[in-house]
């Protein structure tokens, strides 16, 4: 049996953008009946062990996502070995996330979620957590199209 692909998820604070990203992914994988290897990561060690932030929570929720059993925990070296794709929610995580390869076939996996999604007409997906519910809901918007995009390429 071949290996399932595998994705990893990557913001700044593992509570906002990047579990959504994996709930949504997860929630994919369920209706599609696949077996994919799903998870996600800060870049910053701030939040490590904390439950996704409410307002992301209820945002995704509302859609028919339950993301209260997620933990966020940092994104380290090794996840160049387990994952097949990374995809990083801005150009910030991009430069940190890039700066712990070691090769160029850590590199080459790692792309900015939105690149899936050029439609959108963004490339970065814009970090909500000092802004106000409205942002939850676009940003929830902006990571969908690009999972929903993603996902298909792999069915
Ligand atoms: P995330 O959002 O990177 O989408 O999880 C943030 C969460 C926490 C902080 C910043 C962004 N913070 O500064 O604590």
């Amino acid at each position: 049996m071949n290996k399932p692909p595998s994705f990893l998820f990557v913001c700044l604070g593992n509570i906002c953008r990047s579990p959504l990203a994996e709930g949504i992914f997860l929630h994919l994988n369920e209706i599609h009946k696949k077996n994919f290897i799903i998870d996600s990561a800060g870049t910053a060690s701030y939040h490590v062990g904390e439950p996704p932030d409410p307002r992301t929570v209820r945002q995704a929720l509302g859609r028919g996502i339950d993301l209260r059993n997620l933990r966020a925990r940092q994104f380290k070296p090794n996840d160049f070995l387990k994952f097949d794709h990374i995809f990083v929610m801005d150009k910030s995580n991009l430069r940190n996330v890039l700066t712990l390869a070691s090769c160029d076939a850590d590199a080459s996996k790692v792309s900015l979620l939105l690149d899936h999604y050029p439609e959108c007409g963004l490339r970065e997906v814009p970090d909500p957590y000092y802004g106000g519910p409205e942002g939850f809901e676009e940003v929830f918007d902006l990571v969908y199209g690009a999972c929903e995009r993603i996902f298909k390429k792999h069915l």
